[in-house]
């Protein structure tokens, strides 16, 4: 028998660094990262007539409705890359409605990552942040400035990440958060997400690790 891949959850307020951290969980662990703003940014940029919906609920900071991203996600995970690699979920589930969908689907969190931040410094991540459209990389003008000047000159920002529109997303994830909370608090580690990136991926992977090993040792037990 082998063990079984792993199935994560990541959550916190709009930059709290869910993405950076995806990226470092990925490398080491080789989970299908999926984050549900990417989906939606993808169905903005095919044009699609679900793309432009989206896009109008995201330019409020509003939660973009359930009957777009819970297909979207669900169809996501049942895909055999993620089936067999184990997943990483990034921004999802966001309400009770979309927790509860999921969990009818049979999809069921191993962990649930929360990363907390201040509100002040997310404010400040938000505005610095920039984005590799080639590489598909997360960068911040002070905190990861980007390596060269080629890809500093090539570098975008996102069209929610003004000061205004984060106040906007801030207040639909206080709004939302406390129930989605409720639903996986036995499963749920709590991250210092205020450090630097490093120092928040070891926390993370301290919890990946020792679940693994669990793993492996109830399977050594059979
Ligand atoms: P989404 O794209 O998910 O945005 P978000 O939740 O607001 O989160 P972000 O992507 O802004 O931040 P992050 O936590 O990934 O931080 P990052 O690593 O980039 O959603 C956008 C919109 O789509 C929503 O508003 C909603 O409308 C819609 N939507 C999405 N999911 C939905 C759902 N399930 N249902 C309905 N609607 C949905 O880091 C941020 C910056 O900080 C970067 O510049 C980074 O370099 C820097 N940084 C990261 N970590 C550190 C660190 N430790 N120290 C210093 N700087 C750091």
């Amino acid at each position: 028998a082998t063990v079984e891949p792993l199935k994560i959850m990541i959550s916190g307020a709009p930059a709290s660094g869910k993405g950076t951290q995806c990226e470092l969980i990925k490398e080491k662990y080789g989970l299908v990262h999926i984050a549900a703003g990417d989906l939606l940014r993808a169905e903005i940029a095919a044009g699609s007539e679900n793309g432009k919906r989206a896009k109008e609920h995201m330019e409020k900071g509003q939660l973009v409705p359930d009957e777009i991203v819970v297909t979207m996600v669900k169809e996501r995970l049942s895909q055999p890359d993620s089936q067999e690699n184990g997943w990483l979920l990034d921004g999802y589930p966001r309400s009770l409605s979309q927790a509860t969908a999921l969990k009818k689907y049979g999809f069921q969190p191993d962990l649930f990552i929360l990363l907390e931040v201040p509100e002040d410094t997310l404010v400040e991540r938000v505005v610095g942040r920039r984005l590799d459209p080639v590489t598909g990389k997360i960068y911040h003008v002070k905190y990861s400035p980007p390596e060269t000047d080629e890809i500093a000159a090539r570098l975008t920002k996102r069209f929610d990440d003004t000061e205004e529109k984060v106040k906007l997303r801030l207040k639909t994830h206080h709004h939302n958060v406390e129930a989605v909370l409720s639903l996986y608090e036995d499963v749920t580690v709590e991250v210092n997400g205020s450090i630097n990136k490093e120092d928040v991926f070891a926390q993370i992977d301290v919890a990946l690790t020792n679940l693994l090993e669990q793993r492996k040792s109830a399977l050594g037990s059979l």
